[in-house]
């Protein structure tokens, strides 16, 4: 193997794969050998560019630690984090569609009862919200697990704030009960940028693009024998709608705020005037059988 050139150290690459016993790896390595070259062989690189990259990818490791995630940033604002999403959730078109899970989910959330105030820290306009969890048949999934986490009227996740305030906020879990109903209170989440001070902001900067992402909560649902959906619901009417930097919105996932006109909420719960009233209906796929 010697006298490599632009037209031959592709397949002098490949050949070198030919040992590799794992078929899924060897299959891998092929993969992003050819795509990679052919990456380098249409943008012609300067050395002096191929070196920015390098530096590029070092700045995304080097921002990373327990609390930071620049990878999964790249990731998802290149668009791949969905592109894996949607290949990983093929589901039939009436269960709920999935979106990125982001950085902001805490596993070790709160257990709360339904219909618990869940923003302790945050005094911004009040919000209501009232799901329901069925399975593709219509029928109630009791005992469901819900795993919500939102925003404050600021943009800003309780991980992002100042020390001092509550460790978490706005963000908690519940199970359905008999009627597959889960019910909350909390603030009317705003749109916010993704951290854009490390080398993904410096990237959307040079792209022309902004970091926001439109107002929504989150929500991971699960419950034995479906398939656990990871997902958000959007608010309507958000500016951002058509441009989120990381590529999370469907049609299916935008809801309309209702303003409550007082008392009594469509799910029984009374609200003051200027509640804001979030409703949603979740579709579990079944899993499927072996
Ligand atoms: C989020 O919605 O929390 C999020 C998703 C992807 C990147 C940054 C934030
Ligand atoms: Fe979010």
């Amino acid at each position: 193997m010697r006298n490599f050139d632009e037209d031959n150290i592709t397949q002098a690459v490949l050949d070198s794969l030919s040992g590799c016993a794992i078929p899924r790896t060897r299959q891998i390595s092929e993969a992003l050998v050819r795509h990679l070259h052919a990456f380098v062989k249409e943008i012609e690189p300067t050395e002096a560019e191929w070196a920015g990259a390098i530096a590029f990818l070092t700045r995304t490791g080097q921002m990373c630690s327990d609390t930071r995630q620049e990878f999964i940033l790249l990731s998802d604002t290149l668009g791949v984090s969905m592109l894996v999403d949607a290949i990983n959730h093929r589901f039939e078109e009436d269960t709920t569609q999935t979106t990125v899970l982001g950085p902001f989910y805490v596993e070790q959330a709160q257990d709360f009862p339904i219909g618990s105030p869940i923003s302790r820290e945050s005094d911004g306009p009040a919000l209501l919200v009232e799901g329901k969890v069925e399975d593709s048949r219509g029928n109630p999934i009791v005992g469901a697990l819900i795993e919500t986490w939102h925003a404050d009227d600021r943009g800003f996740y309780d991980v992002q704030r100042d020390a001092g305030k509550s460790a978490l906020d706005m963000r908690a879990r519940f199970h359905t009960d008999q009627e597959g109903r889960f019910w909350y209170r909390s603030v009317v989440p705003a749109a916010y940028p993704i951290p854009n001070d490390g080398p993904v902001g410096a990237m959307l900067d040079a792209q022309g693009r902004h970091p926001f992402r439109p107002a929504h909560v989150h929500f991971k649902l699960s419950a034995p024998g479906f398939e656990t959906i990871v997902t958000h619901v959007f608010i309507d009417g958000d500016p951002y709608l058509d441009s989120d930097v990381v590529f999370g919105v469907k049609d299916a996932l935008i809801t309309k705020l209702a303003k409550t006109d007082g008392q009594v909420s469509p799910g029984g719960h009374e609200v003051a005037s200027d509640t804001s009233l979030l409703t949603y209906r979740f579709v579990l796929p079944d899993k499927p059988r072996n």
